[in-house]
């Protein structure tokens, strides 16, 4: 089971964002995927902002993971484009279990390391015009799929 949603414009992504974080849970695992540009930090940056975190959210191309203490639960932000293969990935699942929500651009990147249960986000440019996108979610798992059910 997916769930087609287009997004027409940057708000429209971010109140995808606000409807799912509405639904949080602790572990919860989001995974994001899609080309450059498609709107994963814009997601991203509404989930935060509804989770109400004060901080500035960034992209963690350099750094990879960034963590955020300020909101209703800790947010653990990644993006994986830039990670080198040859070093182990170990630290990284352990942020699946840490009690926090864990947010991975580039997911796919990472595909056998993510957990069973997640949340799958694809965007993908529309052709139509420079702001549309079709945006694809998929839940694996039943907390997921009860989330989906909730509010899409
Ligand atoms: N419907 C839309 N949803 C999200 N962003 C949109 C939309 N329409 C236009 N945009 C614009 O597209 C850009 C998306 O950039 P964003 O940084 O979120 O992409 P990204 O997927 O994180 O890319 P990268 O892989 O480089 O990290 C922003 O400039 C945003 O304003
Ligand atoms: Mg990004």
């Amino acid at each position: 089971m997916n769930y087609k949603i287009t997004s027409y414009s940057e708000k429209d992504t971010i109140e995808l964002a606000q409807n799912i974080e509405s639904e949080k849970f602790s572990n919860m695992v989001i995974c994001l995927m899609g080309d450059l540009g498609s709107g994963k930090t814009v997601f991203t940056k509404g989930f935060a902002a509804a989770l109400e975190v004060d901080e500035e959210v960034t992209s963690p191309t350099f750094n990879i993971i960034k963590e955020y203490e300020s909101g209703e639960l800790p947010l653990y932000h990644m993006d994986v484009y830039r990670l080198d293969n040859s070093k182990n990935n170990i630290g990284i699942e352990e942020y699946f279990t840490k009690g926090g929500i864990t947010v991975i651009e580039w997911a796919d990147m990472i595909e056998d390391i993510l957990p069973e249960e997640r949340l799958e986000i694809k965007f993908r440019m529309s052709g139509e015009d420079e702001d549309t996108r079709i945006i694809t979610i998929t839940p694996y798992g039943r907390k997921y799929e009860d989330l989906c059910e909730a509010v899409l």
